[in-house]
């Protein structure tokens, strides 16, 4: 199955509101809000599959700020595409410690822990590991 990574379209808006519905794990924005950021899609056979939001710092860090993959195709390298189309030479993110099967995704992309934030999260509140990665120059 092709899988496409592009841009974020106006006319995605719907799929990603339900992409997220399927996700209480991640970031919960309203939709609209993702159009003020760098947002990639990823398209298996022309359907949205999971979406991606960083965050540029020039020079060359981003952080990553929302990744979901609709529940369907799960563990079939959607969200490790969108990973690996994020840019930057350093990559840093927050994520829920109860969040267990990002954290295993994340570090099998070579993330490592950098920080705790206690509390960080609302709703339900909770502590965020924060995580980053380098690549190699
Ligand atoms: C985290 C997430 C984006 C991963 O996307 P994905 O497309 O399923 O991941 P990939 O198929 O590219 O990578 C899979 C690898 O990540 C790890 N992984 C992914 N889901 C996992 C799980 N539920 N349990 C353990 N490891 C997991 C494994 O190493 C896995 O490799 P394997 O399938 O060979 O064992 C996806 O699970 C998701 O949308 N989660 C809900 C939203 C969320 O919590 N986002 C993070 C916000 S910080």
């Amino acid at each position: 199955m092709a899988l496409l990574i592009r841009p974020l379209a106006l006319a995605d808006l719907p799929a990603i509101e339900e992409i997220q519905r399927q996700n209480p794990t991640a970031a919960q924005w309203p939709p609209a809000d993702y159009l003020g950021y760098q947002t990639l899609v990823a398209e298996r056979d022309g359907e949205p599959a999971g979406f991606l939001a960083v965050l540029s710092i020039p020079p060359d860090e981003v952080e990553i700020l929302n990744l979901a993959v609709a529940t369907r195709f799960h563990r079939q390298g959607v969200g490790s595409a969108l990973l690996d189309a994020a840019g930057g030479r350093v990559q840093f993110l927050d994520v829920r410690i109860s969040n267990h099967a990002a954290l295993s995704f994340y570090r099998r992309h070579g993330f490592q822990k950098c920080g705790h934030r206690r509390k960080y999260y609302s709703r339900p509140v909770e502590d965020a590991i924060m995580m980053r990665r380098e690549m190699p120059r």
